[in-house]
């Protein structure tokens, strides 16, 4: 499943519903701000060495470049890295295996070992390490965004579904309609704003007693096996909320009710997963890599 926007960049950006991006841009900022505030302090520097970024947005405002790189032509290559094509049953059955499901193009877990192991790597240039950093803060949030880790329709790319009175369709109102309906919003301060929200369930609200759990199985010498988990992990609820009411459901209800209701704690939890376990994954990254 690729997202294949429907809209041109410069078309969604005027468009009501902007951001026609994979978790759209919002909530890929979300997820840079969130790992904002758990990484280290050395891993701050780290980041904002290679970004060449000194504001308090570094993740934040690069989390989203790999989704107009892709459409470029230097940067064609990098689309089949956005997701991993679980060839399961949902809404019977979820699994993704990593032979069966990346493909012979590489997906989102081939990716995420390639610029891993960039970064560790001293032979790397500079340019390598800056475009490497910026995929993987955006493609470990595309992991965790469960219509990326689904064949099905082309990740529900090809559902049609009515959202708020608006045709749409199921990939898209997971990237972008159904988490700036609860962010309230598709800025960058929304995003921030959202973020302190997610990070204050982290540190003292619901997910504090789980959050722990959330990095089991990170390995950094294993790039492959660690973010399978993740996109397991994700997978899991195309079957148990994505597609649970079925196909007649979903293409024939407006999905901004009860489907949003049902999705919102899920996705929002996705995201703050995702954010976390970025965070530590930087960390690792930076703690290992040479010295510039
Ligand atoms: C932070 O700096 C980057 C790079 O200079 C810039 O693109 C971005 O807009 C800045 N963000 C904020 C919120 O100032
Ligand atoms: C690894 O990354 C480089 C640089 O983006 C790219 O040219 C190459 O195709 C990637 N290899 C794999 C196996 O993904
Ligand atoms: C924590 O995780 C366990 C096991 O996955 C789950 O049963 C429990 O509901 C979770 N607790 C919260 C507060 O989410
Ligand atoms: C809705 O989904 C069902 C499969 O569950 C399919 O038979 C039907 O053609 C779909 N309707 C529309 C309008 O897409
Ligand atoms: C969704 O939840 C909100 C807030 O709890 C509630 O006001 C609303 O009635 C719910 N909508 C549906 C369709 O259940
Ligand atoms: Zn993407």
């Amino acid at each position: 499943m690729s997202f294949r926007s429907i809209f041109p960049a410069a078309l969604a950006v005027a468009s009501q519903f902007h951001g026609a991006n994979a978790w759209g841009d919002l909530g890929h900022e979300t997820i840079g701000y969130i790992a904002e505030n758990f990484v280290s302090s050395a891993t701050e520097s780290y980041c904002k060495d290679i970004l060449g970024i000194t504001n308090s947005s570094y993740l934040a405002s690069v989390a989203t470049w790999a989704d107009s790189y892709k459409y470029t032509s230097a940067g064609e290559f990098s689309k089949p890295f956005h997701f991993i094509d679980a060839q399961d049953s949902p809404p019977k059955s979820c699994s993704v295996d990593y032979s069966r499901d990346c493909g012979d193009e590489g997906c989102s877990i081939s990716a995420m070992k390639n610029y891993t192991n960039q970064l560790l790597d001293s032979s790397t240039t500079k340019a390598e390490s800056i475009d490497a950093l910026k995929l993987i803060v955006h493609l470990v949030g595309d992991i965790h965004q469960p219509l990326h880790d689904e064949n099905l329709e082309i990740g529900g790319n090809d559902i049609d579904v009515k959202y708020n009175g608006e045709s749409t369709n199921l990939h898209h109102i997971w990237d972008t309609n159904m988490p700036e309906q609860d962010a309230g919003g598709y800025w960058l301060s929304d995003a921030e704003n959202y973020a302190s929200l997610l990070t204050d369930r982290i540190k003292t609200g619901q997910y504090k007693s789980n959050s722990s759990s959330w990095l089991d199985g990170m390995d950094l010498t294993d790039p492959v096996s660690s973010s399978m988990i993740w996109a397991s992990d994700a997978n899991s609820y195309v079957c148990s909320t994505v597609l649970a009411p079925g196909l007649d459901y979903i293409n024939s209800t407006d999905l901004s009710g009860d489907y949003y209701n049902t999705s919102q704690p899920v996705f929002e939890e996705l995201i703050a997963r995702a954010g976390f376990r970025l965070a530590k994954w930087l960390d690792l990254i930076a703690a290992s890599a040479p010295s510039s």
